[in-house]
């Protein structure tokens, strides 16, 4: 652990079973490519059921810092980009938000130019973008990588048939930018098929772009010359409804999600029966409740439609309380398994080979001080300390504002006890 612990910190009283309903926020994901692709029209776009996240907050500064209006009022943003001019994204804001190299894609079928930091790496792996650049490339674009920033140049980018040698989500929304105001056909094979890439098509026709197949591995776009404004709906966020599923289930409690899609989250669904949690489709809504013997379950991350990377950390906090030998595999991230130690630390009996986790079942998971090390991770230690015993303090919750919209608030309204004391 750090030697000073600055940060803020969730304070967690355990031993709390869930119980009520939880309205379901829009999907961070689906917003991040969403506002990047505003860029493509000078028209005005309105965006409903945006969440209101440390991630969006960034994104909107990208569209600012490039000359962008954007107003944020109760779940709806409107953008306006009529007046972009600059072409350049900062190293401070892609610094804090690496979904900024969505604006690629956009300003380059916009503008023909784009210079953009280069992402670092960080926590759960290195994080290349050089599926994007070879897409682009195909697409007719001049690529120069130096002093840390990607400068892209294009006179006209042209329709191509791009092959991804893995369904990577940055790379496939980047390209579907790309190739809405391309001249001709693009195809994209293995391509991503995660909801919020069906989502982003579903945007981009609503401002006039030709495109078809998202949710399956081939998307074909027909460029077109010309955008228009639009209004537009996230969809609910497939990785919160999950991690509240989760948190239903690890508390043995009974919880309601309002707005959740159960179409979005059939693996999680299927994972969370087969570890024996009861799961009923209602209208509109998904009800969750767990008894107190639970079964251990196996599990390997995949592209959507497999069992979502984002939701492994909290599975593997639920998987801990489950009697027997659960199996965690991790097949997107190489290095996604930094929450084990501070699992370990409240009571979790936790072996990691390679890229496997193997967890043997706990009767009780007990409170303590642990550090988040990521976004989910540190969801997973928050659901974590609400069914140990005794108290868990979560340091670094900084990561959790980033993807949870009025987390605290929402467990608490489910009869948690998490309170946030704010450093100074
Ligand atoms: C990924 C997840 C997404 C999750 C996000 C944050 C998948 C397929 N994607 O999206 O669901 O919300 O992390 O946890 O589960 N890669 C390259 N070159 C590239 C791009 C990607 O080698 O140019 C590799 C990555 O190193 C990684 C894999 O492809 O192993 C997935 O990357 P990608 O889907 O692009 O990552 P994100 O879009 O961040």
């Amino acid at each position: 652990m750090k030697e000073e612990l600055k940060d803020s910190c969730y304070k967690v009283q355990g031993n709390t079973k869930l119980k009520g309903a939880v309205r379901i926020s829009g999907s961070k994901n689906a917003t991040l490519p969403v506002l990047a692709a505003t860029l493509l029209t000078d028209r005005e776009v309105t965006l409903k059921n945006v969440p209101w996240l440390k991630d969006v907050r960034n994104m909107t500064d990208v569209l600012k810092e490039l000359g962008a209006r954007a107003n944020y009022e109760n779940g709806v943003m409107t953008v306006n980009t009529k007046d972009v001019a600059n072409f350049e994204t900062s190293f401070e804001l892609m610094n804090k938000m690496r979904a900024s190299i969505y604006v690629m894609g956009p300003m380059l079928a916009r503008f023909g130019r784009v210079k953009v930091a280069m992402p670092g790496g960080c926590a759960i792996g290195s994080r290349p973008i050089d599926y994007h650049l070879n897409g682009l490339r195909q697409m007719g674009v001049q690529i120069q990588t130096k002093h840390g920033y990607v400068d892209a140049r294009v006179e006209k980018l042209k329709g191509a048939k791009i092959y991804l040698d893995f369904p990577s989500v940055g790379a496939t929304a980047n390209i579907m930018m790309a190739a809405v105001l391309a001249r001709g056909t693009t195809v994209i094979d293995n391509a991503a098929a995660e909801p919020h890439i069906v989502d982003l098509e579903w945007f981009l026709k609503s401002i006039g772009a030709r495109i078809k197949g998202a949710g399956s591995r081939t998307i074909t776009i027909d460029g077109v010359s010309k955008l228009h404004g639009a209004e537009h709906t996230m969809i609910p966020d497939q990785i919160e409804a999950g991690t509240f599923m989760v948190a239903a289930a690890i508390t043995r409690g009974n919880v309601t999600l309002e707005s959740a899609r159960a179409a979005d989250l059939k693996p999680i669904i299927v994972k969370l029966q087969e570890a024996g949690v009861n799961v009923r489709e209602l209208k509109n809504a998904i009800r969750v409740s767990a008894k107190k013997n639970l079964k251990p379950a196996k599990i390997t991350t995949m592209p959507h439609p497999g069992f979502p990377t984002d939701m492994q950390p909290q599975m593997m906090a639920l998987l801990s309380t489950c009697s027997g030998v659960s199996v965690i595999k991790e097949a997107v991230w190489e290095n996604r398994f930094m929450h084990v130690a501070e699992m370990i630390r409240m009571g979790a009996n936790l072996d990691v080979q390679g890229h496997t986790c193997i967890i043997t079942g706990v009767d009780q998971l007990t409170g303590s001080k642990v550090v988040a090390p990521d976004l989910r991770a540190g969801a997973a230690l928050v659901l974590a300390g609400i069914a140990a015993e005794n108290t868990t303090t979560v340091y670094d919750i900084y990561h959790i504002d980033r993807g949870y919209e009025n987390f605290a608030a929402k467990l608490n309204a489910l009869g948690a006890d998490v309170t946030r004391i704010d450093s100074e």
